[in-house]
């Protein structure tokens, strides 16, 4: 098939780079002009674990472009993956989604054969039938069902580790109101093995907010659990073993710490706290994940102060500071309230990361840059706040290190104290 993809970031360039690795041929659309010259070169303009390997080997499948109005006309259907930011106010910005939604029904205008188009951004339900549709209605000044498709295909996979998820999912939810559209869909998929479910627009739309919340919410519990634990000397990590075992509860994402963060669970949440309100309904399940979510990073900074109750020009090192593992975002990054707290007691701050210090010194210029990770462990205590495979070869030996995320090597340090254990 011809596919077409609007946004080249973390999900419409792994999603098309995956279709192309299953023999589509992919036209990546974008705004921004470096990144479709950086592909064309081969390039991946993020960075994603296996991505610039699996790009070489899908290079005759895949071209990038900025022009939308000919990659709508040499494709079948097109993917939205634009951005779906917070506004101040937490709810949902859906600026790109409506300008990229204008500017395919521009070009479907001029099209004369029918054409599906496929959000896959992340949208509050209702988006696809109430946003997205009347837009495409307006501009085309054509109908839906007899010109071109519609369905909502939300999208799973996790930053780090994006290209195994896409590969290899859990399960496929294509929301459509037409057999036509769910039918090429399931086309699309039908070399992936795993569960394929048919919904309606919105309950496709729904499933990607709950999921995302519910998993969020995980983190928060285990997270409260743990500082319980805390306080009785219990090890958080054996009770959430214990409580995984049971099929009901399962074991992922119960690994207490410093909390979630990311350019999605946070916008996730809030947006639908902020929709909820719109709807006349509140909250308070995901209210207090988020407060929970909030407090939890302070938990490190109250620890070390329990060690070193006067942190003015003392010298803390932070090891990681991308919001998780093989990944350079920093988005919502649990370290950020860490650094505000820790530039606010005037502390000396060196930090160390694999991938994320030229993003983190975009926001914060005036730390301490180390240009390795042993660098920052000649510091008076050492908060190791992002779980790298790489720190493992360290030697903690001579470190006062507190723990944010249950790192197996830092448990060795001179002094070691973990937030939840
Ligand atoms: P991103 O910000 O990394 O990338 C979005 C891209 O869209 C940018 O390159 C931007 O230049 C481009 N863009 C914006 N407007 C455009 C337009 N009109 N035409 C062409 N290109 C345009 O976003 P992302 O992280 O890939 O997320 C995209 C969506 O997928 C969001 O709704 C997000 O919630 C969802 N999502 C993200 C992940 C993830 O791990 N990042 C996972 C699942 C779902
Ligand atoms: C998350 C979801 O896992 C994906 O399914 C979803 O597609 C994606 O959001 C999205 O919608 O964008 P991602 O943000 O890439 O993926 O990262 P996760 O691996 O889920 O981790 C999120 C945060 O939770 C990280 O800060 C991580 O350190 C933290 N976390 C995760 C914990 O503190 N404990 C855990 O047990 C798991």
């Amino acid at each position: 098939m011809n596919i077409s993809i609007i946004g080249t970031g973390y999900v419409g360039l792994v999603t098309g780079v995956c279709l192309a690795h299953h023999g589509h041929h992919v036209t990546c659309v974008d705004v921004d002009e470096t990144k479709v010259d950086a592909l064309n070169k081969g390039r991946a303009p993020i960075y994603e674990e296996g991505l610039d390997t699996l790009l070489q080997k899908v290079k005759d499948h895949l071209t990038a472009t900025t022009d939308i109005y000919q990659a709508i006309q040499e494709t079948d259907l097109t993917f939205i993956c634009v951005g779906t930011p917070s506004q101040n106010d937490g709810s949902i910005d859906l600026t790109y989604v409506q300008q990229a939604t204008i500017d395919i029904a521009k070009a479907l205008k001029h099209k004369n054969t029918w054409h599906l188009v496929i959000v896959k951004s992340t949208v509050i339900p209702g988006t696809t039938e109430n946003e997205v549709l009347p837009l495409l209605e307006q501009y085309t000044e054509k109908k839906k069902g007899s010109d071109f498709g519609l369905a909502m295909n939300p999208e799973f996979l996790r930053e780090g580790v994006a290209i195994n998820d896409f590969l290899h999912p859990d399960r496929i939810v294509i929301g459509t109101s037409d057999t036509k559209s769910a039918s090429l869909l399931k086309k699309i998929y039908s070399s992936f093995s795993c569960p394929i479910i048919e919904t309606s627009l919105s309950a496709a739309e729904m499933i990607k907010y709950a999921s995302n919340a519910f998993l969020a919410t995980k983190i928060s519990f285990i997270n409260e659990i743990g500082n319980l634990c805390k306080q009785l000397t219990i090890d958080t990590y054996e009770v959430a073993d214990g409580m995984g075992l049971d099929k009901r509860i399962e074991r992922s994402f119960l690994n207490a710490g410093i909390g979630w963060g990311g350019s999605c669970f946070p916008k996730d949440v809030h947006a639908l706290i902020a929709q909820a309100k719109q709807w006349n309904e509140t909250t308070p399940v995901l209210d207090a994940a988020v407060k929970r979510n909030e407090l939890q990073p302070l938990k490190m900074v109250a620890l070390l102060k329990k060690h070193i109750p006067n942190l003015k020009g003392k010298t803390i090192g932070i090891l990681g500071l991308a919001f998780k593992p093989n990944t350079d975002d920093i988005r919502e990054s649990r370290v950020i309230p860490i650094v505000e707290q820790l530039i606010k007691e005037k502390a000396t701050i060196k930090v160390f990361d694999p991938k994320a210090m030229s993003n983190f010194q975009q926001l914060y210029p005036l730390l301490i840059y180390c240009s390795t990770a042993k660098e920052v462990l000649e510091s008076d205590a050492v908060l190791l706040t992002t779980a790298w495979s790489e720190f493992s070869n360290l030697d903690f030996s001579q470190s006062f290190v507190i723990d944010g995320r249950r790192f197996p090597a830092a448990s060795k340090a001179k002094q070691y104290e973990g937030v939840c254990w």
